[in-house]
């Protein structure tokens, strides 16, 4: 098994879910440079191990993140252009080239505070669920500073008009609930079953064909910003490019299984994934 050592991120992967959270607990995750280069190194190597199926970004000590940190990543980097474009350019590309972008499902586990920078990691992550009471706060405003990076497109993008103003401009905070009511997140649950629902998202995730996962993920994501025609057109290529890639075979299997086996309903379940026995196997005549 791959060995993951940081010193502010905490990776752990039991049964096809890889933990992946921050570590900096006594500072509730604030992010620094130190850990957005860790962070970086660490879901790049996670995308491409096989005893991975689903990652979960979280934090350690009942806190997702603080945001940036405010003396490490900026005042103390203010002297120093170099480092800082660096940093800015690592904190970035985990939270969001990567995650937007991660070859397996992601999922946002969210308990005590996500407070600015923060929501890059939340909302570029597939899924999110919070704690009831976890604490959300875009509260740039009250810094002097607006949310940046791609924190205002991405609320902007996420949640309604009237919402992303109102949280953006007053910076109150709101707790799970109303994350979940405006859409910032899928659902909250009590703290004491976040590990568990998130758990369970996982597991029903893990039963779908990881190479139909991937591209139905990628095509919601891109065709927000293209028009009927070009959809239509990337729609079909994406649809023949699984069939290549697809080492489940997904299509024939689940024909097979509901038109010829007659053993699943694909309304309600997934299908069993083929084995490398089954693929192709030719439909029995009826
Ligand atoms: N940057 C740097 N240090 C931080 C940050 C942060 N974003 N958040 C917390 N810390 C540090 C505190 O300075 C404190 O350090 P210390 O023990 O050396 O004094 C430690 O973490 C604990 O913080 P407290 O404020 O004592 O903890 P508390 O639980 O009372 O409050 C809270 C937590 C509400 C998150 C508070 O720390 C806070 O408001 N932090 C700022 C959050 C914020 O606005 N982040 C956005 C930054 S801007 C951006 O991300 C683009």
């Amino acid at each position: 098994m791959t060995d993951y050592k940081y010193d502010f991120v905490n990776v752990r992967v039991r049964d096809g879910i890889a933990w992946a959270a921050l570590n900096r607990p006594e500072k509730r995750n604030a992010m620094s440079p130190a850990l957005h280069y860790e962070m970086d190194d660490a879901l790049a190597r996670l995308e491409v191990d096989d005893a991975v199926k689903v990652v979960v970004v979280t934090g350690e000590g009942g806190n997702f993140s603080a945001g940036q940190d405010l003396k490490k990543f900026f005042r103390e980097l203010e002297r120093d252009p170099a480092e800082r474009k660096k940093a800015a350019a690592a904190a970035n590309r985990w939270r969001w080239e990567r995650l937007y972008g991660y070859d397996k499902p992601t999922i946002a586990m969210v308990h005590g505070y996500c407070v600015g920078g923060a929501f890059m990691q939340l909302l570029a992550c597939d899924f999110a669920i919070a704690a009831e009471n976890a604490t959300f706060s875009l509260s740039e405003v009250n810094w002097g500073i607006l949310p940046g990076a791609l924190v205002s497109k991405a609320v902007a993008d996420t949640v309604l008009p009237r919402h992303a103003l109102y949280y953006a401009c007053l910076g109150e905070p709101f707790d799970g609930k109303e994350a979940a009511r405006i859409g910032m997140v899928n659902y909250a649950v009590p703290p004491d079953k976040l590990e568990a629902a998130t758990i369970e998202l996982a597991e029903k995730l893990m039963k779908k064909s990881a190479a139909v996962l991937r591209a139905t993920k990628q095509a919601i994501r891109h065709v927000r910003t293209m028009d009927v025609a070009q959809a239509y057109d990337y729609l079909a290529e994406k649809g023949k490019a699984i069939k290549v890639a697809d080492k489940e075979d997904s299509y024939n299997t689940g024909m097979r299984q509901f038109l010829d086996e007659k053993s699943y309903k694909p309304t309600f379940e997934p299908f069993r994934l083929a084995t490398v026995d089954q693929r192709s196997k030719p439909a029995a005549k009826k």
